[in-house]
């Protein structure tokens, strides 16, 4: 596998046009990575870099800069106590009143774009605009529209990208006309569709992982893989995105992106590169294969909870029906994975916080040991912490000390924070928007991916919304509901989760 390239070379001179920019989005979570990606030398503002917030809220650079720095200061990794880039940075913001429907906003803000590139000595035609659009997303036909109708979406001699964030549609059909219209402004190669779980760490270590070190590899396969586990458990429930949430629910909000994800990247073949083409190709191959649940088999392969107390949280409707928490048991139908479930599994409201991946193992054939507790041999496992203490575990039996042979599980583990201290994992959005600058789409949704993603969802929501699984409800603080476990123990297994407090089987 390529490695890939080094990510400090110097950029042409840029802007980073956000729209949206008054809303939490670019508070929390894009000026903060474009802060720490200043402190750390990976951009320059000012002759590289230049920012332009836009949204309807009138507003001064002033007024925004100060609304932006509460957010540096509370979210960036490398806060500005720790480097003195915020000065030079916030020079270089600078915020655009725009109505989002009007051609003659998009014709200002191109004139706005052409004299800030003038006072950098970019001449007209070579300008280079990241278009980030950090609105809600019933704003984002209309601004692609408008970037397309207005010419922003085109630069002869420099270039032009498009970021968009999830929700991509709410299903196959408004996907596919999300993307027609994407694509009558920008070539696919210019569309990047952020799933910010990409963009973490410890999920481009499982290619690491998997694709830099020869011994696993051999083993990741029906011969040796007895299951896969995806859990990502989240401790809060829908707080103030109720309203949201509600008409989307777990499989919309998770698993048609986050999740999936994961599940492509543990099940993918070795693309022969990490160029963004072949990188993506074998992930939608993966997709492609996984095995449909017809709306009529929800019951047998998948689970639905809903937290007690959502009904009563803002924005959401008194009787609905929207499910918090999903398990489904998947197949991927091809020759290295055929006869291994994927059990996966998200809710929100769970007992903790946790973002984890399990390969189990199959059993020793033979035992010839006694073990400590009485119990059969347990398979080996290996567990990724994908948040938080990020990290690993390999599960294995060894003698315990004594007389007598008979044997117990231990666990070897590896945490980031414990061998590079902590603070060393960037956030996902300084990855995701260093490569957004650099041209390199790798780590971003392909519409393919998309589209695939939704027609494996899309029949499950349809079996929910038939009642062809029971909505089961579930205690705050708890793994979710009974059901989950009944899916796994049918067939003789059981959740496990390794990291953070939890270590053991849940
Ligand atoms: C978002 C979902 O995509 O991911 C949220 O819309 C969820 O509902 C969040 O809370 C989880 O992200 P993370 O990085 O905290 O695991």
């Amino acid at each position: 596998m390529a490695t890939r390239g080094s990510s400090r070379r110097p950029l042409p001179p840029f802007t980073v046009v956000i729209f949206g920019a008054s809303g939490d989005l670019t508070r929390r979570k894009l000026i903060p990575a474009l802060h720490s990606l200043c402190c750390a030398g990976f951009l320059t503002p000012g002759q590289e870099l230049k920012v332009i917030g836009a949204a309807r809220t009138p507003m001064t650079d002033d007024e925004f800069r100060a609304r932006l720095w509460d957010g540096v200061a509370a979210y960036a990794r490398l806060t500005p106590v720790r480097c003195a880039a915020w000065e030079r940075l916030t020079s270089n913001i600078h915020y655009f009143t725009l109505d989002y429907h009007t051609g003659d906003s998009y014709a200002a803000l191109r004139a706005f774009l052409a004299d800030l590139d003038a006072e950098r000595g970019v001449g007209p035609g070579h300008g280079r605009y990241l278009f980030h659009l950090a609105t809600p997303p019933d704003l984002y036909i209309p601004i692609v529209e408008q970037l397309r109708d207005s010419g922003l979406a085109r630069s002869e001699h420099g270039w032009t990208r498009i970021i968009i964030e999830k929700p991509f549609g709410t299903d196959t059909q408004s996907a596919r006309h999300l993307n027609e219209v994407l694509h009558s402004a920008f070539p696919e190669e210019n569309i990047y569709r952020i799933d910010h779980y990409l963009g973490k760490e410890t999920v481009q270590n499982l290619l690491v992982f998997r694709f830099a070190n020869a011994i696993f590899e051999p083993l990741w396969n029906r011969n040796f893989v007895d299951h896969v586990q995806i859990t990502v458990a989240e401790s809060v429930g829908v707080a103030h995105r109720g309203g949201y949430y509600d008409g989307a629910g777990v499989l919309r909000d998770m698993f048609q992106n986050h999740l999936l994800q994961l599940l492509t990247l543990i099940a993918m073949e070795p693309p022969a590169s990490f160029d963004a083409k072949m990188f993506r190709q074998e992930k939608v191959k993966v997709l492609e294969v996984l095995r449909p649940i017809p709306p009529e088999r929800v019951g047998e392969f998948t689970v639905r909870g809903q937290y007690e107390g959502y009904r009563t949280e803002p924005g959401v409707a008194p009787d609905s029906q929207t499910a918090t928490f999903g398990a489904v048991k998947a197949h991927v139908d091809n020759w290295r994975w055929e006869g291994v479930p994927f059990y996966l599994r998200s809710g929100k409201r769970l007992r903790t916080k946790t973002t984890e991946i399990v390969l189990q193992f199959k059993r020793a054939p033979h035992l010839v040991f006694r073990r400590m507790e009485d119990r059969p041999v347990p398979a080996n496992r290996l567990s990724f912490c994908l948040q938080p203490d990020e990290g690993m575990h390999l599960l294995f039996e060894i003698k315990t000390p004594g007389l007598e042979m008979v044997t117990r599980t231990v666990n070897m583990e590896f945490h980031y924070g414990r061998e590079f201290g902590p603070g060393g994992l960037a956030d996902a959005y300084e990855r995701l928007l260093l490569d957004a600058a650099l041209g390199d789409p790798s780590l971003f949704a392909h519409c393919d991916e998309i589209d695939r993603a939704w027609a494996w969802i899309d029949p499950m929501v349809q079996g929910w919304e038939q009642g062809g699984a029971p909505l089961e409800p579930y205690e705050p603080g708890s793994w979710g509901p009974e059901g989950a476990a009944r899916l796994l123990s049918a067939d003789g297994r059981e959740w496990q989760v390794y990291c953070g407090d939890e270590q053991h089987a849940r």
